[in-house]
């Protein structure tokens, strides 16, 4: 399944597009800026502001249109610097991504730094920028927290050197589901949990409840891509396949297998469906996301 042709999700993918679009240096500024726009605007899933883009809409947030478009924005663009990285020779060193040369070996490895440098601070200086009335400095400030905790040295990072460091060794499943935590689901924590801060009457149960729901989509999310370097087709992940265990990474497959990665996969997203049903929301979105986030080809 090809999941931007399901209806719902091809239904945002032109605001959240044109909106990350609004929020790059011009193109034509800099070497930096062309690779920016190289490796943002080609064609990326956009889970992230996806979900951002669906939980607000589910929640009925207090904030306008434009704002809930640039925390969308913010949450793509550090997930679009994570890949330039994770990329690179010293990283998973890979070829491809989204279909295309990766950042470094269209633009060389110096300005694939660059540009990762680049946007990860662009990301949080466009939270900065939001101006909305019903949006307070305190909560605003709070949505930059957020970002910056995921994506920091307890978040993103810490579990992209775990990552690394497994190379060669073989975790306990516990390790796993801590290092996918920490490289993929605290970002796609902090964009579910951003949400939530724009409602005022949100009580803390369900904020809790949509923390949970996120904490296992995102590992079912992370599980996924595992299966889908062993499984996958080049041509349609857009990305080398068996990458991982060229590298003798410590993976889902690589630790339980194919089959019961993929059950796992598979039954964290129907508890993250089964967290969304208790909730007094139009969930239904978001729910069918969490079978398709398991069910994808790319
Ligand atoms: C790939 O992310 C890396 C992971 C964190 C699993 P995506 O599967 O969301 O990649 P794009 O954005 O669609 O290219
Ligand atoms: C990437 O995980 C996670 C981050 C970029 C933070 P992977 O290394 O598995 O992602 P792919 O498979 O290259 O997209
Ligand atoms: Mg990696
Ligand atoms: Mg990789
Ligand atoms: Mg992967």
């Amino acid at each position: 399944m090809k999941i931007d042709e399901v209806s719902f999700l091809e239904n945002n993918l032109s605001r959240i597009d044109d909106a990350i679009f609004k929020s790059l240096p011009p193109k034509d500024y800099s070497l930096i800026s062309e690779a920016i726009h190289y490796s943002i605007m080609n064609g990326g899933k956009r889970i992230r502001p996806q979900l951002i883009l669906m939980m607000s809409n589910s929640i009925k947030v207090d904030v306008s249109n434009k704002t809930i478009d640039l925390i969308a924005a913010a949450g793509e663009l550090i997930h679009c610097y994570s890949l330039i990285h994770d990329d690179l020779p010293a990283m998973d060193d890979d070829d491809y991504r989204r279909g295309q040369l990766s950042c470094h070996k269209k633009f060389g490895e110096a300005t694939a730094i660059l540009a990762g440098d680049a946007i990860q601070p662009l990301a949080l200086e466009i939270l900065t920028t939001i101006e909305d009335p019903n949006l307070s400095a305190e909560i605003k400030l709070m949505i930059i927290n957020l970002f910056s905790k995921a994506c920091g040295p307890k978040g993103m990072v810490e579990g992209q050197s775990r990552d690394i460091l497994s190379e060669n060794t073989s975790l306990s499943e516990k390790e796993l589901d801590e290092m996918h935590y920490l490289k993929t689901g605290k970002l796609i924590e902090a964009c579910v949990m951003c949400v939530c801060l724009l409602k005022k009457d949100i009580t803390q149960t369900h904020i809790n409840a949509f923390i949970k729901f996120s904490q296992k989509f995102g590992l079912a999310f992370q599980i996924r891509d595992d299966v889908l370097d062993v499984i996958g087709d080049e041509k349609i992940i857009g990305k080398p396949v068996n990458s991982d265990i060229e590298k003798n990474k410590s993976t889902y497959p690589s630790v339980l297998g194919v089959d019961e990665s993929q059950k796992k996969a598979e039954d964290l997203g129907n508890e993250a469906m089964n967290i969304l049903k208790d909730l007094p929301y139009d969930t239904s979105e978001l729910e069918s996301l969490c079978f398709l986030i398991v069910s994808r080809n790319s």
